[in-house]
């Protein structure tokens, strides 16, 4: 079995991680055997837009929806304004090849540590499902002056029925495949009266469907203490896209460093490839040190495995990663003296003696 997959590494330490997930990918391949990864790279980054003034070329879409899936590194610098790069690359990608989930686990990994005092390694195991279509990031608005004491600008929120429903389908079947079988909706309903009420209504009409899977509801802002208070009180939890966006950061130093945290952008219809990439961003400021810890990277290849279907090698690659971590070969931010390459090193000896 052949899997054809798209690499996009983008900028900052999202290159270091990608090629560290690459080596181990070919590493995984090799040892486990019966299937490869055929690798196609896209140098699409902030540097080279500003050479030649775009991310993507005309037909990206088109070369991208030829894979299997898409693995991503982080896209951003500070030469570019966030929103020119976020909406160049990786926003359309995950529109138009209708990646309508975002999967965020979170817990933490054998060998490290919460920075919650009394938090143990079962008080924290979640999954932050994020709409990932549409809501705040549905990019409709406009600013009415260049520059004036009267501009005004809007930044619309889009939520529809059909929208709602298929993330809210998907929240309760991940809550259903896990043992707690629970699922915390999070909202803003008290404040915001249209698309957040809404969210709400289909979420309980969706609801009735599995009766089986415990309910509860959390204003947004509130969930942010539950999370730090009480963690082991949460399952599963499906939010917006921006909620889940900032939630999901939360989540991810709460388990110890948002280094560690993975994503998959999902099509469940198949139709279009899947995109896997870590949570974090292209971190100028350690950029070119060396030192990125490629953990979430690792997680999200494992996903992006599982995904094309082999789970085996899926598993075995996140035993690799825990067995490094539990033996204290870690990055900086979890308190380990290890650099990317020393981890990256450590994983794939590790499979090697799967
Ligand atoms: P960031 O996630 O890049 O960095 C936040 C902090 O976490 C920094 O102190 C960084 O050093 C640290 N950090 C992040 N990943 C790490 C890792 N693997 N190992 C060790 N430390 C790590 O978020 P920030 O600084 O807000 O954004 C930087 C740029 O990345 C911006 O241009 C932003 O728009 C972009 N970004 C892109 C994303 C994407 O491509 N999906 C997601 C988030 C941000
Ligand atoms: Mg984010």
């Amino acid at each position: 079995r052949i899997h054809r997959i798209a690499s996009i590494p983008g900028d900052g330490i999202g290159v270091d991680i990608t090629d560290a997930a690459v080596e181990i990918l070919n590493v995984l391949a090799k040892t486990i055997g019966g299937f490869e990864f055929e690798f196609t790279t896209f140098d699409w980054s902030s540097k080279k837009f500003l050479e030649r003034g775009w991310y993507m070329p005309p037909d990206g879409l088109e070369q991208l929806k030829k894979f299997d899936a898409i693995y991503f590194g982080a896209v951003g610098w500070p030469d570019v304004p966030d929103h020119i790069s976020l909406w160049g690359l990786i926003l359309p990608i995950r529109k138009s090849l209708n990646q309508y989930v975002n999967v965020r686990p979170t817990r933490i990994l054998e060998g490290t540590k919460s920075p919650l005092a009394d938090c143990q390694r079962e008080d924290l195991d979640w999954v932050i499902i994020r709409e990932n279509s549409e809501g705040e990031y549905s990019g409709q608005g406009g600013t009415s002056h260049e520059s004036s004491p009267h501009t005004v600008a809007t930044e619309v929120s889009i939520f529809t029925r059909v929208g709602i429903e298929r993330i809210m389908r998907f929240a309760f079947e991940t809550a259903r495949s896990r043992p707690r079988k629970k699922l915390t909706m999070v909202t803003k309903s008290n404040a915001q009266r249209h698309g957040m009420v809404l969210w709400d209504t289909v979420f309980y009409e969706v609801a009735k469907e599995y009766g089986d899977v415990e309910i509860d509801k959390m204003l947004v802002d509130a969930m942010t203490v539950r999370m730090v208070l009480q963690p082991k009180s949460l399952d599963t939890i499906v939010a917006t896209n921006l909620h889940a966006d900032i939630l999901s950061d939360l989540a991810a130093a709460l388990s110890g460093s948002i280094g560690i945290a993975p994503s998959s952008n999902l099509d469940p219809t198949r139709a279009n490839p899947s995109m896997f990439e870590p949570i974090h961003g292209s971190a100028p400021d350690i950029a070119g040190k060396g030192i990125a810890n490629p953990v979430g990277a690792f997680w999200s290849a494992a996903e992006m495995v599982r995904w094309v279907g082999e789970e085996k090698a899926a598993d075995g690659l996140m035993k690799a990663v825990e067995n490094v971590t539990a033996r204290g070969v870690k990055t900086k931010d979890l308190g380990g003296g290890e650099d990317t390459k020393g981890v990256t090193k450590a994983v794939c000896q590790e499979i090697e003696t799967l």
